[in-house]
């Protein structure tokens, strides 16, 4: 009998991760962070929001792994140069960074929307998701290798309307980028991926259901749309993300992946079954 492989490392003990977004008051951010913990990685973390921060922070340390934590906007180029000059004085390496945070300040039609909210979504989702890339990438060159995982969106590949515009416009732009990263960064050992979430019971979505307007007319069209029947919680996306991050995904690069209950893959006019006569 021929002795099989061992199965690939899912662990990433060892590797250090920043995750940005990772604030207890956020969803996505501080289930992955807490999750790559869990998965053995050492964190650093940012948000700007301090109380969140210091949270996501203490329930780190009570999980036996206290992290570099640093209140830092993506969008500002001297904060996330800080940010990540903290990690190199504080920690010397950096293995994986997963881009979370985002900006959405209005939700109105397009042609009433304000310069200054097109630009914050700019800059927070895009800008400042690049600037965080490019810093990384600064430190995975030398090192050889490095994974990035940029949080996308299902409303970068189709349209969501009720002034969903600018948000959608910045994720498709992550979503280009990743593509453009991970063909330009393959060949030095780094992989870039992107995470595309569908509606998620985050905090935010948690408060726009206390409203009956949300819960009786929005509500019902986003659970038409998720075959599993379900809103997403933000630990459903822990596990692809340490796959990702980890060796099991060595040769996974350059991939949108959608975590979202089938979502992307149902026609809008789908439906679960054929209704009975
Ligand atoms: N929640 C959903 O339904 C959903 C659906 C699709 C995609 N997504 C994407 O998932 C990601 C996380 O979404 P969420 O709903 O969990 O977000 P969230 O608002 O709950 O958490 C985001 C975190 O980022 C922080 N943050 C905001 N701006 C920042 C900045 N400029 N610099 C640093 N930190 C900043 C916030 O303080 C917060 O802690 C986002 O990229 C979002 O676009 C979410």
């Amino acid at each position: 009998m021929t002795t099989a492989p061992p199965l690939p490392r899912f662990d990433l003990e060892g590797r250090v991760a920043l995750v940005t977004g990772a604030g207890a008051n956020g969803g996505i951010g501080h289930a992955l962070a807490l999750g790559l913990a869990r998965a053995g990685a050492r964190l650093a973390i940012a948000d700007v929001d301090e109380n969140g921060l210091a949270a996501t922070a203490l329930e780190l340390a009570t999980l036996g792994s206290p992290p570099l934590a640093r209140l830092a906007d993506i969008a500002v180029a001297a904060e996330v140069d800080a940010l990540f000059g903290a990690v190199d004085a504080q920690i010397g390496r950096l293995d994986i960074l997963v881009n979370v945070p985002f900006a959405f300040p209005s939700r109105v039609r397009p042609h009433e929307l304000a310069a200054a909210d097109w630009e914050r979504m700019l800059a927070v989702n895009l800008t400042g998701y690049f600037l965080c890339c490019q810093a990384a990438l600064r430190r995975m060159l030398p090192a050889g290798q490095g994974s990035i995982i940029n949080i996308g969106s299902n409303a970068g590949e189709t349209a969501l309307g009720r002034g969903a515009l600018p948000y959608s416009c910045t994720k498709a732009a992550v979503h280009q980028m990743t593509r453009e990263l991970a063909v330009e960064y393959a060949g030095a050992g780094i992989r870039v991926n992107a995470i595309l979430p569908a509606q998620t019971l985050t905090p935010g979505l948690r408060a726009h259901l206390e409203t009956p307007r949300f819960r009786d007319h929005v509500l019902p069209r986003m659970l038409a749309g998720l075959p599993q029947g379900r809103l997403l919680e933000p630990e459903d996306y822990v596990g692809p993300a340490v796959f990702l991050a980890s060796d099991a995904a060595r040769a996974v690069n350059g991939v949108l992946l959608p975590v979202d209950g089938g979502n992307l893959a149902m026609n809008a006019g789908g439906s679960h079954v054929w209704p009975p006569a």
